[in-house]
């Protein structure tokens, strides 16, 4: 539910927020410092250079220079929050450790600048976050603490879930984040569906898949940024999103550390789902820090669904 302006639950802010719901004292701490960092993002998304940084990524992905920037620009906050253990990025290659005494200490995965290549066509980017307790990222989904999202749209808003529950929140004139709403639910079928990937390299399964979403009436929803393309589900509280296994690319695209794992806390909170065709995403053991994985994401029954049709395809080819 979406409070009234003029309430007073409309004037929470985000670390008041987090007080309220008892989020431990350096998770709030950690949590707030990424809310502020995104101040800094957006600056460099309005005014920055859009242009190639001459790197690479781990991915071999060529680098834009707002990738690099909104990366340092985080990385600045998580090395000096005095509350981080160890980090991953998407844009660097290896995780990096940091000193941390102070109590609770946390690792955090993350994609400063998701669909970096869509800013030069003005379509909504997003930083994806992944937080586990301690200074171990190679864990499955299920041991996250935390996840966020930071959605640099029409209105900048964080999603953000520790647990109990996800939580809307919108960055007013004074570049304060506020509750816009609480507990937000995924609960009904239908309504839109987000097909990632070249259709011409869908598998059969999939793309008979795909032909029941439009036979049920599915309306296609795509932009080809996974943040916007996953808030639109969580706020319609309706729909699926996939980026499924492709011929030549069993494992699709997203990256299973700071894109999916992150949106499966997220999704599978507010009621949804999240599966890689055979199994939940969220229980997947990471093998390396740039694993990949299929995606299926949003509400259960065309999570289910989409299982199905997987599992009839394994059946015929085995
Ligand atoms: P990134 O910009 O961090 O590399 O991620 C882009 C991802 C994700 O935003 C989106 O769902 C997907 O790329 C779109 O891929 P296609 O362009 O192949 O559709
Ligand atoms: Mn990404
Ligand atoms: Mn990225």
């Amino acid at each position: 539910m979406t409070s009234e302006p003029g309430s007073t639950k409309f004037q929470i802010d985000l670390r008041r927020h987090l007080r309220n719901n008892e989020v431990e004292r350096n998770l709030t701490i950690l949590i707030c410092e990424l809310a502020e960092a995104s101040k800094y993002i957006i600056n460099s998304i309005r005014t920055g250079d859009l242009g190639v940084a001459g790197t690479s990524n781990l991915y071999g992905e060529e680098q834009l220079e707002l990738d690099v920037l909104s990366d340092r620009i985080l990385q600045k906050r998580l090395k000096n929050s005095g509350v981080v253990s160890s980090f991953l990025s998407e844009e660097s290659s290896e995780v990096v450790y940091l000193a941390c005494e102070d109590g609770q200490c946390y690792s955090v995965a993350y994609d400063p600048l998701d669909g970096s290549s869509l800013v030069d066509v003005n379509l909504a980017v997003g930083t994806i976050i992944s937080i586990y307790a301690g200074s171990d990222l190679m864990q499955t989904g299920r041991k996250q603490v935390a996840a966020m999202y930071i959605l640099y749209g029409p209105r900048t808003t964080i999603v953000y879930s520790t647990g109990n529950g996800v939580h809307e929140f919108a960055m007013n004139q004074l570049m304060e984040y506020t509750l816009v709403q609480e507990n937000v639910t995924i609960d009904k079928a239908g309504g839109i569906y987000s097909p990632g990937g070249q259709r011409n390299l869908y598998t059969d399964g999939t793309r008979e898949y795909v032909l029941s979403l439009e036979a049920s009436g599915h309306k296609l929803r795509y932009s080809g940024g996974f943040v916007p393309d996953i808030n639109q589900i969580l706020m319609k509280g309706r729909g699926i999103f996939m980026y499924p296994h492709l011929k030549g690319h069993p494992n699709g695209k997203l990256r299973l550390l700071y894109e999916l794992n992150p949106m499966a806390f997220l999704v599978e909170q507010a009621g949804g789902a999240a599966s890689n065709g055979y199994m939940p995403i969220m229980d997947i053991k990471p093998q390396g820090i740039d694993d990949r994985a299929p995606v299926f994401i949003g509400c259960k029954e065309d999570v289910a669904m989409a299982e199905s049709f997987v599992a009839r395809e394994l059946a015929v080819t085995g």
